[in-house]
């Protein structure tokens, strides 16, 4: 465990129980990111990331009953949310560093990810490792369901040029860790950069 580590799991954990009380009205726009990956019934999808769940229940109704739903995330009360919360019946929750992911390369066809990339201490090395467990022609989904501006804004700070998820920045970020981009949207209710797995 490294220091970075330990420094995530303790902000949300401080975070956990009312991490869905802070946000009750984002439901619709995960529903909406979720369905721009076009997943079709029983494909294989990891929430990296995932928190207390909430992409979880559209992942599930997506790839429906025949699918697999994984939710992967560092810290313990997040993951214990998930499960008071229900969640845990739209997929399995697994408590993993998406540095290091229990999973077996190229199995998947899609990863979502919402809220996690500025919380990466190396995104290159770690958007590869998602990439790795993803088959090539996969997709990748990293999405916020606030804009940058807007969530700078409300935690008023100024967006910096270094920004990773400025489109600049992450273009680059993602080719160099296998992933092609394909769209990018930063508009006020919603951040969403989609990226296919290069073969
Ligand atoms: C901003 S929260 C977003 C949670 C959820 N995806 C959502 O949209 O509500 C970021 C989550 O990423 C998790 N996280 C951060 N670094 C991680 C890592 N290296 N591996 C797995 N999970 C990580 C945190 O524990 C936290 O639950």
């Amino acid at each position: 465990m490294t220091d970075d580590h330990t420094h995530v799991q303790e902000f949300f954990a401080a975070r956990a129980a009312d991490w869905d009380s802070r946000f009750p009205d984002d439901g619709p726009a995960y529903r909406a990111a979720v369905a721009e990956l076009g997943l079709r019934p029983g494909a294989r999808v990891l929430d990296a990331g995932c928190g207390t769940g909430r992409a979880l229940p559209a992942l599930r109704d997506t790839v429906t009953s025949s699918g697999t739903v994984l939710g992967v995330d560092l810290t313990p009360a997040m993951l214990e949310a998930a499960v008071r919360a229900g969640r845990q019946s739209c997929g399995r929750l697994l408590l993993a560093d998406v540095a290091r992911l229990p999973v077996r390369a190229q199995t998947l066809d899609a990863v979502f990810g919402a809220g996690l990339i500025s919380h990466l201490p190396d995104p290159a090395e770690n958007l590869r490792e998602l990439a790795r467990v993803v088959r090539p022609g996969g997709l990748l989904a990293l999405f916020h369901p606030i804009g940058r501006a807007a969530l700078a804004a409300r935690q008023g700070r100024q967006i910096t040029p270094d920004d990773l998820r400025a489109e600049d920045n992450l273009r680059p970020l993602l080719a160099g860790s296998g992933w092609q981009m394909t769209s990018y949207v930063d508009e006020d209710a919603r951040f969403l950069a989609l990226a296919v797995r290069q073969g």
